[in-house]
């Protein structure tokens, strides 16, 4: 496939103070695209933003237009959103309001501002429990949790916005985000914590006990849950990759973002423990409540239609590049001790 044009003007990265945002607002910068993050910081970082930055809410109508009109973007990142499944149970409230209704504030003003490329971070959470693993990219979507109930809103939102106003879209599911930029600069950060990699790092490190394994009675070779881990840089550039074929002209595109491989819990530790050279303690505790036992990606569409496969899918160097930063950050950013 053709190699596409970097996009021609700046892009906007809604939420590019955060894990994965950040990463796409580096790898846009070093091809030379300006950047405007904008971004609340309510679980972001400030000292994970590079270029211009805009420090406000979704909530903020007012704010979004201003940034609009400022910076005139060619094309919108959004990746602003609250991403715990399991709070998303107890407080849903918090998810539509974060997920939907400030997506909903975002899209209008881009709509209003004449902005009509949008990459919109969705996940593998809008399957619910699949029917069919690998998950093809026409999988039905039946989220089980409000977070990828919100996610799969929004999908619906930016189908309407495309037949309505021709707002182009690329809607990425991720699978599991994980690894870091390998210089060490950046990763993942959330207070608190609840992703496998991070935690386990965290066990290595001292700064945990132990690792607590959520089941191991799941139906699956060792018992434990299996997920497609998909390296953060593999994901910025399938976000560079989606405005470019948006700019080329294409009207909307719905994919899985994923390697197609899968690793349980135990393959994960033991991984960890060949990467970090430490002992990783484990207790096995009851299962998560709404953890399918396998998520793997069987998506095609990202290869065929966006041109992107990924480059770091090996789980030693994912887990390397998440072990180099966690070591140069053993308390995470400045901002996140403060
Ligand atoms: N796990 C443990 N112990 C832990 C943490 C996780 O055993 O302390 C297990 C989980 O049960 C799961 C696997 O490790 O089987 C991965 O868990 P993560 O919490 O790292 O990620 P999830 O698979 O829960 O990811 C989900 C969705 C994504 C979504 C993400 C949002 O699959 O689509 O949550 O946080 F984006």
């Amino acid at each position: 496939m053709a190699q596409l044009p970097t996009p021609q003007g700046p892009v906007l990265v809604v939420g590019g103070a955060g894990y994965i945002g950040s990463h796409a607002v580096q790898l846009l910068r070093q091809q030379g695209v300006e950047t405007i993050t904008f971004d609340d910081l309510s679980t972001g970082h400030r000292e994970a933003v590079q270029g211009e930055f805009v420090e406000a809410d979704l909530a903020d109508c007012g704010a979004i237009a201003n940034t609009l009109k400022r910076y005139k973007p060619v094309a919108a990142m959004h990746f602003a959103g609250k991403t715990y499944v399991g709070e998303s149970v107890t407080h849903p409230g918090l998810y539509y309001q974060a997920n939907v209704v400030n997506s909903l504030n975002l899209l209008r003003e881009l709509q209003r501002a004449g902005v009509r490329d949008v990459v919109f971070s969705s996940t593998c959470a809008t399957y619910g429990q699949p029917e069919v693993v690998p998950i093809p990219d026409d999988a039905p979507q039946a989220p089980i949790t409000p977070y990828g109930a919100t996610k799969l809103v929004v999908e619906q939102i930016l189908a309407s916005f495309q037949r309505a106003h021709g707002m182009r879209n690329v809607c990425l599911r991720y699978f599991n985000a994980a690894g870091a930029l390998p210089d060490g600069s950046l990763g993942e950060v959330h207070v608190p914590e609840t992703h496998l990699i991070p935690l386990v790092l965290e066990v290595a490190l001292g700064q945990r006990k132990e690792l607590k394994i959520f089941g191991q009675d799941y139906p699956t070779p060792d018992g434990t849950c299996i997920r497609d881990y998909i390296h953060v840089c593999d994901l910025a550039q399938a976000h560079l990759d989606a405005v470019a074929l948006l700019q080329s002209g294409i009207e909307s595109l719905s994919c899985n973002l994923g390697t197609g491989q899968g690793f349980s819990v135990l393959e994960i530790i033991e991984a960890a423990r060949a990467v970090t050279g430490h002992a990783i303690p484990v207790t096995v505790v009851e299962p998560r409540e709404g953890d399918p036992a396998r998520l793997v990606s069987g998506g095609t569409r990202a290869g065929s239609v966006l041109g992107w496969t990924p480059k770091r899918a090996d789980l030693t160097a994912i887990i390397e590049d998440a072990w180099r930063f966690k070591r140069g950050h053993p308390d995470g950013f400045a901002s996140t001790r403060s």
